[in-house]
Formats: structure tokens, sequence, C-alpha cells
């Protein structure tokens, strides 16, 4: 198999003080336009200077290592099919697939936390199952989500500058009530019978930005289209990778591409990655962003390179009408196809 090439990097965005309020416009503005050529021309970079508390990431990795070393039956009183279509909680090393195959991954759902049981049940609502052993998981995660909401939710406004729009665009009209999901995976080390298993297969993100911390070990792959070959997104001490989901280049006609990505760990040691989803509300529709309102120059620029997809769906042929829910709906049991299956009540 041929190694991911490291000649070519994604690049990274400073983000030392730039959402403070007295921060100096022009700043601001040249940095969404370097948002703007990461996401033209990869869709994928690093940030640093983010502001996201170095301990409580270190914490949080933590736990999730002490959680993935408990004995499988502890795992399994959390498992994902007893939270039916909230999809949270641990499912076992090769339980999920990606492109049709089973990925050589353990992991740990999660999502915004409701507690509130008048709400209709539908997918992706409910409540997170913690385990018992680790106590300071619900706190440290919790925490984290919202840090990171706030984070995402600043990022959008640099995006919606990097394409003409308002600064509160995308907030305003698709994220008032955001879907929010976070991840811990592990990635056992390499298995020299069988060197060439994808911990995660290719594909692309579903939603709108992913915010990833990956550790120290490596493995993540990104396909570049204007070099038509896989590049290694390479650990960097103190950044997050950050990348495009399909929801972002729908709305965006393609000017940003939400780039394929996959993952192999070709290390001895555990990997350990939190990936954080930032995604659309629930019910906004698939109606992409009227052209009149994005800078011109974005169309001049765009490239016609089309990327091969990974599933075959072309995002500017998807039906406008249909709702963001209705787009992960249909995705979804592709991945986990006991979800379908599977509520509260037969679980
Ligand atoms: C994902 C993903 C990368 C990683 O969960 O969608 O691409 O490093 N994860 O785990
Ligand atoms: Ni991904």
């Amino acid at each position: 198999m041929m190694a991911a090439s490291t000649d070519v990097t994604l690049p990274i965005i400073d983000l030392t003080g730039i959402f403070d309020a007295t921060q100096n416009p022009k700043f601001v503005q040249e940095t969404s336009q370097q948002l703007r050529s990461a996401m033209m021309e990869f869709g994928f970079f690093y940030i640093k200077g983010h502001g996201i508390n170095s301990t409580l990431i270190d914490q949080l990795e933590e736990v999730f290592h002490n959680f993935f070393q408990l004995p499988l039956e502890e795992k399994r009183k959390i498992r994902m099919e007893l939270a039916g279509l909230a999809w949270r909680g641990w499912f076992p090393l090769h339980g999920e697939f990606t492109s049709g195959k089973r990925d050589r991954k353990e992991g740990y759902y999660f999502g915004t936390e409701c507690e509130d049981d008048s709400l209709e049940e539908r997918l992706m609502r409910g409540r997170n199952l913690w385990p018992e052993k680790c106590p300071k998981l619900k706190g440290l995660l919790l925490q984290y989500l919202d840090e990171l909401r706030v984070l995402a939710q600043n990022l959008l406004s640099l995006v919606s500058l990097a394409l003409g729009l308002e600064r509160e665009y995308f907030l305003k009209r698709f994220t008032q009530d955001p879907t929010i999901l976070f991840r811990a995976f592990i990635y056992p080390p390499m298995n020299e019978a069988n060197p060439n298993e994808w911990g995660v297969g290719e594909h692309t993100d579903m939603g709108f930005l992913t915010i990833l911390k990956q550790d120290a070990c490596g493995g993540l792959e990104v396909y570049s289209k204007n070099h038509d070959k896989w590049i290694e997104a390479l650990p960097i001490e103190n950044t997050f990778v950050v990348n495009i989901g399909d929801m972002l280049e729908r709305w965006t006609h393609g000017i940003f591409i939400a780039t394929p990505h996959r993952v192999r760990n070709a290390t001895k040691k555990v990997r350990l990655s939190m990936p954080f989803f930032f995604d659309p509300e629930w019910n906004c529709k698939l109606e992409p962003i009227p052209t009149e309102l994005l800078s011109q120059d974005l169309f001049n620029k765009q490239d016609n390179i089309k990327s091969h997809r990974w599933d075959g769906l072309l995002m500017d042929k998807l039906d406008p009408n249909l709702t963001y829910g209705e787009f992960v709906d249909s995705k979804i049991t592709k991945c986990f196809p006991f979800l379908r299956k599977h509520t509260k009540e037969n679980s």
C-alpha cells in the first residue's frame, strides 16, 4: 500500500485573539481570507491559538483511555443499542461500518444532553450514557462540549466572512440550535498480520465543521484534489484539525468541498482521537445559499476538478426540500445497520 505523502502540508490558521470584541477588523478580514484559501484548496486545516484549555483536553484524553481499558462487561453496560435512536454510547471494535467495510476502531458516542423526556423521540436526540466507573467523565465532557460549541460558532462567523456574507449568516440560518455530536475513538496498534486494514475508511463528514483532537500517533490522511493524492495530517501539538462536511459543500454550491479522509494507525500504540461535529439544525433545508449573496469572485476561482465521491452521492443534485435530519437519516443506517431496528422498547 502506498504511503500518504508528507511533502504537501495542510495550512495552519492562527486564531490568537481573533474573536476578541476589540480585535482589529482588518486582522479579522485577513484571517477569514486565509480560511477561505484553506477551505477552497484543501477543505482541511489546522487551527492554533484556539483558546481551549489544554489541561481540559489532557484530562479528557486520560479519562477516555481509562474508559476504553475497562473490562468488556463494564463497557457493555452503556452499549449503543441501549440508547436507541439517540445514537449514544459505546460500540466494540469493528462495530461501525464506513464505505460498507468494518472499521478497525472502537468508539463512544455522545451528543447534546437532552433530559426533557416530553420531546418526541427522534434520531440523535436524547440522553448520553455515562459510565459508572469513570465518574469524572460527565463534568469534563459537558464542559468541553460547551467550549467547543462557542469555538465552532466563532469559526462559522469567519466562514461567513470568507464567503462575503454577513458575519451572523450561518448562525441565523443554520445553527441557532445546532446538531452537536462528539465521539471518542481508539484505534488499536497496527495489526502486523493485516497492515492494510483501515481504522476508518474513506469518507466525508455529514454536517458543517468537524473539530478534531488527534493524539501524537498520526495516521489521518486527507485527499487533496489539487494534487490528486492522499496527504498526511501529521499531529501538531496544541492544534485541532478542522474540516468541512457535506452540508457546507452543498450550501456553498461546492465552493468549499467536503474532503475525503481516512485513518490508519501505523504505530505500536493505541491511537485516541476526539472529533467534535458541529452540524446544522435538524429541520433546516438543504437549499443552497442564494448565489447573489456570495462574493462573485469565489465562482471565478472555483476549479472544476470534481473529486470522486466515496459514496457516489452528488451534492449538487440533492433535493433542496429535504431537511438535514432526513439527509442524516438516510445515510446513518449504512454505518450502524442495527440503528433502524432498535428503539428503547426493543433493545
Ligand atoms: C470521523 C473521522 C478521524 C479520526 O470520525 O469522521 O474522520 O482521527 N475521524 O478519528
Ligand atoms: Ni471524518
